[in-house]
């Protein structure tokens, strides 16, 4: 882990609340040349920045590995976060970990055999992405063989799969396998009857409890771009602060390889969300 936490909103606040306003971003694409993230170093530079204006003070640099649409490789990834991460000592931008979006995809038993399975930085978390039509067997197959070597598998915006979105009750089964669920943050952005069916699970998800974390999937400052307070915010009006709380407090979790907790949705009873970050 290189460069250092901006800080920018936690100056603000003191004790509990000042750990709780770190803002961890789990997934994004923000390695230069890998996938259909920046396609350079300047660009991802950008993309850094971008990622500090947003209030966002740490990320895992997740690229796409083993993804049938890009042809990246492990040592590529590493790589390409040694380019990005050389001489950032200086930089204030967030703090930067290595990890991936692992496909679930027949290479992967090559990666467990080998013991090269790429978590989220050092902690036990994996990332995975799964088929956006459906959740296979053998997808789930690989989910058990990640929980049983020790990882905590975690689905990658579940929210955007279409057998989950005609079918969500299937997501019952999915935890029962051990994985938790990422939603990505801006369909939060959409209020909760509102927007396409992808953002409309992820806000059944949320008031079900289901979702163990958020995060931008970022890939661009401006088409998919970081940033998880407007989603935070969304959250904390409408489901209660104290949710919003756990979701920021497991994405913190998840840096520290630390146990995340359990969602309880509740309405809120005080607006201590406008008041910090209005
Ligand atoms: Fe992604």
């Amino acid at each position: 882990m290189v460069g250092s936490a901006s800080g920018s909103i936690a100056a603000d606040l003191d004790g509990k609340v000042n750990e709780m306003a770190l803002i961890t971003d789990i997934h994004t694409h923000v390695l230069p040349g890998i996938d259909d993230g920046p396609n350079d170093l300047e660009a991802a530079q950008n993309l850094l920045a971008a990622f500090h204006a947003s209030g966002t003070d740490r990320v895992f640099c997740t690229s796409h590995l083993l993804s049938p649409h890009f042809d990246s490789n492990l040592d590529g990834l590493r790589a390409a976060y040694h380019r990005l991460t050389e001489g950032l000592t200086r930089h204030d931008g967030p703090e930067l970990a290595l990890g991936a979006e692992l496909r679930m995809t027949a290479s992967l038993a090559d990666l467990l055999r080998m013991g090269e399975v790429p978590a989220l930085g050092d902690s036990h978390y994996v990332l995975c992405e799964f088929r956006s039509d459906h959740v296979s067997t053998r997808a789930l197959e690989l989910v058990h063989e990640l929980v049983v070597r020790g990882y905590q598998p975690i689905m990658a915006h579940p929210e955007r799969n279409l057998e989950l979105q005609k079918h969500p009750e299937r997501l019952d089964e999915l935890a029962a396998c051990g994985l938790l669920f990422q939603v990505t943050a801006q369909c939060f952005e959409a209020g909760p009857h509102d927007g396409h069916p992808g953002q409309r699970l992820a806000w059944r998800m949320l008031e079900e409890g289901r979702v163990a974390v958020i995060a931008s999937d970022a890939h661009d400052p401006a088409v998919r771009p970081p940033g998880l307070l407007p989603a935070y915010e969304a959250i904390s009006a409408h489901a209660g602060d104290a949710v919003a709380e756990v979701l920021i407090m497991n994405a913190n979790a998840i840096w520290a390889d630390e146990p995340v907790r359990e969602l309880v949705p509740a309405r809120p009873k005080r607006s201590l969300w406008r008041r910090v970050f209005g």
